[in-house]
């Protein structure tokens, strides 16, 4: 049976892609190799987000042609963001690549690699699924794993100018409720008790079908998000727990806000990306949202829902951006009080409406702004995770991920989050074998950016006793709270 390989750069919406490029390409008889030299068809999930992970990729392919010439039968294919952005254009840069798929092309590639593997010219394929859009699942994947993805949208129509991802993955398409519904029911009988619905502007939510209640508060900016969320809940009693990524301000109103106050599987954490502190700054940003807006929202949500946490995105250095701008950027990330900022130096993307500003702040200068955010953001989490010191938490066991560097040297422990998405370690390896359920931990240590806590003596015994019985879990979850 022919063996694949698949690499995977960038966001949460790649790495659910992959899982989908696993589910098509298992069904067609191929077997996963973790091992790129025993594998015949090598796949790069593309980011081209910025363009840093760009170069990674050109970096990726480089390598792996010189694999390729010792092996000539390997079949090189990328995907993802970039290959819908370059197209054509990837093949002239590098001999290697066999196949170039967007995101809209993965059920296609098992029989895309038939027409190449046997011995055709190489193939592009990058048209979106506008007409009929089409979600996948991938149920195969989650074999063992309390979380998974569930997309309700594609695409992004907000045009900021410095994003490309309008670019590369086309107009907004809305997955109907009853197809999420059902894909999340799904999930929960194969283990999953938490699922985060994923989607560019996952709260400008329509439902195609029209079939969600019209009378949940949603004001005139607000979407049916709301009510999409309430119809999950009712109608998945697996769940334990209900995430999602990434919200705009723009569409975050009183409906959202009320969902989270009255939803109790709703974790009482927002990712809501602010991208600048400064009105100026967002205004050519094109974020039609202000400073004010977004803190009085952020306001709203804080005495709504006592104790939730907020994470965010910040971009640094864009164009025209001062130093006082950058102080308010600053004072924002204090006054809102994120605990998880990812922050980015600006880069400029091809076809992007900022292209026509000046990139006018220097490169030390864009690096320089991203440590004092970092400082910022490291200081404000650290301080609130040394809160919990003592207390009781309840955690959703994961599986294995690897300890915070800074804690104790990186060791593979069993951990999970909080419904504040506060990363918790535990002690005792045998906690894998509760993966899935919600414990209470009580909290001995804060790390940097995670907590190391103890099950008590019961819990810790049953979970003893059901590690035994476990399968090995080969998934090693990612950190979630480092910036890039
Ligand atoms: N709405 C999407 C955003 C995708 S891009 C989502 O929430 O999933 C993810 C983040 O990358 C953005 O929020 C922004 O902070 C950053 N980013 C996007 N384009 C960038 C660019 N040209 N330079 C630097 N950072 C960028
Ligand atoms: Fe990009 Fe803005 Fe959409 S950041 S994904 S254009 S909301």
């Amino acid at each position: 049976m022919p063996r694949y390989a698949i690499t995977t750069f960038g966001c949460q919406m790649n790495v659910h892609d992959s899982e989908r490029m696993h589910e098509v390409l298992r069904g067609a008889g191929y077997v996963e190799t973790e091992e790129n030299a025993e594998a015949d068809v090598i796949l790069l999930n593309t980011c081209s987000v910025r363009e840093k992970a760009e170069q990674k990729l050109l970096s990726e392919v480089g390598r792996l042609a010189k694999l390729k010439r010792a092996k000539p039968d390997l079949v090189l294919v990328v995907a993802g963001c970039v290959a819908q952005q370059e197209g054509e254009k990837l093949l002239a840069r590098s001999s290697a690549i066999d196949l170039v798929v967007g995101p809209d092309q993965i059920p296609e590639i098992p029989g895309l690699l038939g027409e190449v593997s046997t011995g055709g010219l190489p193939v592009v394929r990058t048209v979106f699924d506008a007409d009929a859009p089409r979600f996948l699942t991938a149920l195969s994947v989650v074999e063992g794993s309390a979380t998974a993805f569930v997309t309700t949208m594609k695409g992004c129509d907000e045009r900021c100018s410095f994003c490309i991802v309008p670019t590369t993955r086309g107009p907004e398409r809305y997955r109907s409720s009853a197809s999420i519904v059902s894909e999340i029911a799904a999930l929960t009988e194969r283990g999953v008790r938490e699922v985060t619905l994923l989607g560019q502007t996952v709260n400008s939510y329509r439902d195609p079908d029209d079939a969600l209640p019209k009378d949940d508060g949603a004001g005139p900016e607000e979407s049916q998000f709301a009510a999409l969320l309430r119809r999950i809940a009712e109608r998945a009693p697996g769940l334990v727990r209900l995430r999602y990524t990434s919200p705009h301000p723009r569409h975050f109103g009183p409906a959202l806000i009320r969902a989270h106050k009255e939803i109790e599987i709703l974790a009482r954490h927002v990712h809501l990306p602010v991208q600048s502190g400064s009105d100026r700054i967002l205004k050519r940003m094109i974020r039609r949202t202000t400073r004010a807006s977004y803190l009085e929202r952020v306001a709203i949500l804080r005495r709504e829902v006592p104790g939730v946490t907020l994470s965010t995105d910040i971009i640094v250095g864009f164009p025209g951006e001062t130093e006082a701008d950058f102080a308010e950027t600053l004072s924002l990330v204090e006054e809102a009080g994120f605990l998880g900022v990812f922050g980015f130096k600006y880069s400029q993307r091809p076809g992007t409406p900022a292209l026509r500003l000046e990139d006018d702040v220097s490169e030390a200068e864009k690096s320089a702004r991203l440590s004092r955010l970092f400082e910022v953001s490291e200081r404000l989490i650290a301080s609130h995770l040394a809160t919990l010191v003592g207390s009781r938490q309840r955690v959703l066991i994961e599986g294995v991920r690897r300890n915070d560097k800074n804690g104790a040297q990186g060791e593979l422990r069993a951990s999970g989050r909080t419904e504040r998405n506060e990363i918790v370690h535990i002690h005792d390896p045998a906690a894998i074998g509760l993966t899935g359920e919600v414990v209470d931990v009580t909290i001995e240590k804060a790390f940097k950016h995670s907590l190391l806590g103890v099950l008590d003596s019961a819990t810790a015994s049953r979970g003893r006793e059901r590690a035994g019985a476990l399968p090995k879990t080969k998934r090693t979850l990612p950190l979630l709270s480092e910036g890039a």
